[in-house]
């Protein structure tokens, strides 16, 4: 009885973490009024070097000083996608992720140590929805289209768009449609496109998650020069990359960008930076642009961020302007018309909040959140006994929140 009861368990415990996955190519014809800047794609290692100092150049804004004009930029793209879904079928709740600079759509569901940081797992097997992560265009097994024209923030939140819209109509052969609550979630560049998207079109998504964010640009130039971009084609693992993608010299980049002091696996700074993705010379010189437009989303809005986050904190968002409690606070101003607007804080936490040790408080934050804004699967309800509190690691710290709502 012994024997049956163990294969009775490793069967249910095998069925119980057994998400279902499938991944899609999804053809877009993609549109958007792109920048033209007097700047040319960089060759050598010296001028990517060259290119960083004028973008990070303190009291001067490199993208408006080559901005010359917009065109609009329309391109058939293919975008790579993994759609997964409960063990016991569709959700009626569906979560679009939007991955960042230096990652591909794994962000999300990353194989490292047998999948024990996967949000993937914890959003489908544990909360109950359906999940749908994209590699963004120009990125991964998505088409790398120009990295100067077309690669830029603007075209990409067209992706994005198209590809919600085709979600909710249930036109991708292999995904259903007819989900009841389609929420966004982000990560750093893909919260800024999660952003431009609900500012363009608010009504597009019911709630938000936007994890390592924040909407103050006085740090992307830490973020720049820590990277130490070089060619990514000089990279082994991403050679078939044209001139104008740019990946992280070596480890300690990496280390530098997403990662804080004591808070992760040294095992895993090696695994990002061995499967680490590039960026374009298009999106450097339009990353500041996109977050810097009103957003009248009139669904709930809710920001998580780590509290030694570089690129949106320069590692430390308690330091914050007078009258917040950080700073990724400071959005309120740009939320107008959010139904709920609640900042959770992860005081240990880097930039890079799903691959360090906090991740469990970070998806209990995140995904509870979503239950308690209406936007998790029908029926479901928070679930109060999940890993983590709010404030974060052992920490409750007033003012490591700030939530509101209207
Ligand atoms: C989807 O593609 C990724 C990347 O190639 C691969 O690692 C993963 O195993 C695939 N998943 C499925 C369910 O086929
Ligand atoms: C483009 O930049 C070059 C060198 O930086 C400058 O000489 C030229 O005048 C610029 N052209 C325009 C149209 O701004
Ligand atoms: C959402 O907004 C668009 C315009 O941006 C409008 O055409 C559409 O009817 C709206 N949909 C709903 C469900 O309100
Ligand atoms: C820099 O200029 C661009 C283009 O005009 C603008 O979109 C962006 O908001 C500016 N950035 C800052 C930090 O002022
Ligand atoms: C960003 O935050 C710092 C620290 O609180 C503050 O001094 C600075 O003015 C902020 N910058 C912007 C652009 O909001
Ligand atoms: C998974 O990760 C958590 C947090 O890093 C750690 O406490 C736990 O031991 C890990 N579990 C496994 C099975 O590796
Ligand atoms: C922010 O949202 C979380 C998840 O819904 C909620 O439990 C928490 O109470 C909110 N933060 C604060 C400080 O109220
Ligand atoms: C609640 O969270 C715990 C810990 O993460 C998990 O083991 C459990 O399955 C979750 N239950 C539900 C209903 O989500």
């Amino acid at each position: 009885m012994k024997f049956t009861l163990a294969a009775a368990t490793a069967i249910l415990a095998t069925v119980a973490s057994a998400k279902n996955c499938k991944n899609v190519t999804i053809p877009i014809t993609a549109s958007a009024r792109n920048g033209v800047f007097n700047a040319t794609i960089p060759t050598t290692e010296i001028e990517i070097t060259d290119l960083i100092l004028n973008l990070a150049q303190q009291g001067a804004n490199y993208s408006a000083a080559t901005l010359t004009g917009y065109e609009t930029v329309t391109g058939n793209f293919d975008i790579a996608a993994t759609y997964c879904e409960p063990d016991a079928g569709q959700s009626s709740a569906l979560q679009i992720l939007t991955h960042g600079i230096g990652f591909d759509r794994s962000y999300w569901d990353l194989p490292f140590n047998n999948y024990n940081y996967s949000y993937v797992n914890e959003a489908v097997d544990q909360y109950g929805f359906s999940t749908f992560s994209y590699d963004r265009l120009g990125i991964g097994q998505s088409s790398h289209g120009n990295p100067l024209t077309q690669i830029q923030a603007y075209l990409e939140v067209n992706a994005l768009y198209q590809l919600t819209k085709k979600l909710e109509a249930g036109s991708i052969p292999g995904i259903p449609g007819g989900f009841e609550v389609v929420s966004h979630a982000g990560h750093s560049f893909g919260s800024q496109h999660t952003y431009l998207l609900t500012a363009m079109y608010p009504n597009i998504s019911k709630c938000i998650s936007l994890t390592g964010f924040s909407q103050n640009g006085s740090f992307v130039a830490d973020f720049e020069f820590a990277a130490n971009l070089v060619q990514a084609n000089t990279v082994s693992a991403l050679s078939s990359y044209p001139d104008g993608y740019f990946a992280n010299a070596n480890m300690q980049s990496v280390q530098y960008d997403f990662f804080s002091p004591g808070d992760f696996d040294p095992n895993i700074l090696t695994y990002a930076y061995m499967n680490g993705q590039p960026v374009t010379i298009g999106e450097l010189l339009t990353i500041g642009g996109e977050i810097a437009v009103p957003n009248t989303f009139p669904g709930a809005v809710h920001i998580v961020t780590g509290g030694r986050d570089v690129p949106y904190c320069g590692g430390n968002c308690l330091a914050a302007p007078t009258g917040y409690p950080n700073i990724p606070s400071t959005s309120k101003k740009y939320f107008t018309d959010a139904s709920v607007f609640n900042v959770t804080i992860i005081p240990g936490a880097g930039h890079g909040l799903n691959l360090e040790y906090d991740h469990p408080t970070t998806y209990a934050s995140v995904l509870n959140f979503l239950l308690q804004n209406g936007c998790g699967p029908s029926g479901s309800t928070t679930n109060s006994t999940s890993t983590g509190s709010y404030g974060g690691s052992g920490s409750t710290s007033t003012g490591s929140s700030w939530p509101s709502s209207k």
